[in-house]
């Protein structure tokens, strides 16, 4: 298994370690320096010619910075000769600007695909994404692994009564990825309807007419960023006499103050994965963070071996 070395940028160290210690192979070396101005200056410091090599990056705060460390890495790959350079992005920053909401906006994910397909990488992993759109931006293929079983079996292992649980679709956006998620673990789906001011961004939901006594809500998501979403559907399915809501979500962006927000809601427990890194200063006891490194270091045994 020599014939591939993986490198990762500063955004995610403890996954790339995760999948270093699986595939028990070292993580490359890379010197990735930042002047005083904020410029950054990257070398990869292996012997990496003919080989294929793994990028990994997460676009997570400081999400600027962050794509521009994986653009420079590709560069520096390509100079030294790589077989093949392929991108794993577990959290591809952006997502979520996937079209032109108003008149004249930047369909910024798209701008951002464009950057990813001329660094030549040759193939880009990414994990659950927002919308089917955003692999369409791409010039270059996209392989798109998901967290979907292991959120599950890790809900499945702390919740033994599934016979009482129902996926929640939070909103329209999501209702494709809670029916897929429900038909995976053979269990209903309810759906809500959330309403989000563009300009503001404030959260309202309709009254849920249902009563759903007795049972666990599960809100299947792809991101949680400020938590509104899920802080706001929790206090509508406790108004239907949920018994207990939990949330599931592949990526945790857990911006500004959602840590705490969280923590005091109506959500009694929330398991997110490290496709973003989740600092122990920044989890709290409702929150268990579920790993995907096994997905990952499985996809790269696979693509190594071609
Ligand atoms: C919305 O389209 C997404 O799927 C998530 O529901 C949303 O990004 C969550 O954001 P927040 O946690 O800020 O409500």
């Amino acid at each position: 298994m020599n014939n591939f070395k993986i490198f990762s940028g500063t955004s995610n160290q403890p996954l790339a370690e995760k999948i270093s210690r699986i595939l028990k192979i070292p993580l490359g070396k890379l010197e990735l320096v930042r002047f005083p101005d904020g410029e950054c200056r990257v070398r990869i410091e292996e012997d990496i010619k003919g080989k294929t090599v793994f990028l990994l990056q997460s676009f997570s705060k400081s999400v600027d910075e962050h794509l521009l460390e994986l653009c420079l890495m590709a560069d520096s790959a390509r100079r030294l000769g790589a077989k093949e350079i392929i991108g794993i992005i577990p959290w591809l920053g952006y997502s979520k600007q996937d079209k032109e909401f108003r008149v004249g906006e930047a369909v910024s994910v798209e701008v951002i695909a464009k950057i990813l397909s001329c660094v030549e990488f040759s193939r880009i992993i990414l994990f659950d994404l927002h919308s089917d759109l955003i692999k369409k931006y791409f010039s270059i293929p996209i392989v798109e692994l998901s967290a979907q079983e292991k959120l599950y079996q890790a809900f499945k292992k702390d919740f033994s009564e599934l016979s009482s649980a129902v996926i929640i679709s939070p909103d329209k956006g999501g209702k494709g990825r809670a029916e897929k998620f429900a038909r995976h673990c053979g269990l209903p789906v309810v759906y809500l309807e959330k309403t989000r001011d563009l300009v503001n961004g404030k959260i309202s939901y309709k009254k849920g007419k249902k009563d759903l006594s007795g049972k666990t809500a599960v809100i299947y998501d792809d991101i949680i960023n400020r938590g509104g979403t899920v802080i706001k559907a929790a206090e509508v399915l406790k108004e239907i006499k949920t018994e207990k809501v939990v949330v599931l979500a592949t990526h945790g962006v857990l911006a500004g103050e959602a840590a705490q927000s969280l923590e005091s809601s109506q959500v009694d427990k929330i398991y997110l994965t490290d496709t973003i890194f989740i600092s122990q200063e920044s989890q709290f006891p409702k929150l268990k963070v579920i790993s995907v490194a096994e997905v990952l270091a499985e996809v790269i045994r696979k693509m190594a071996s071609n």
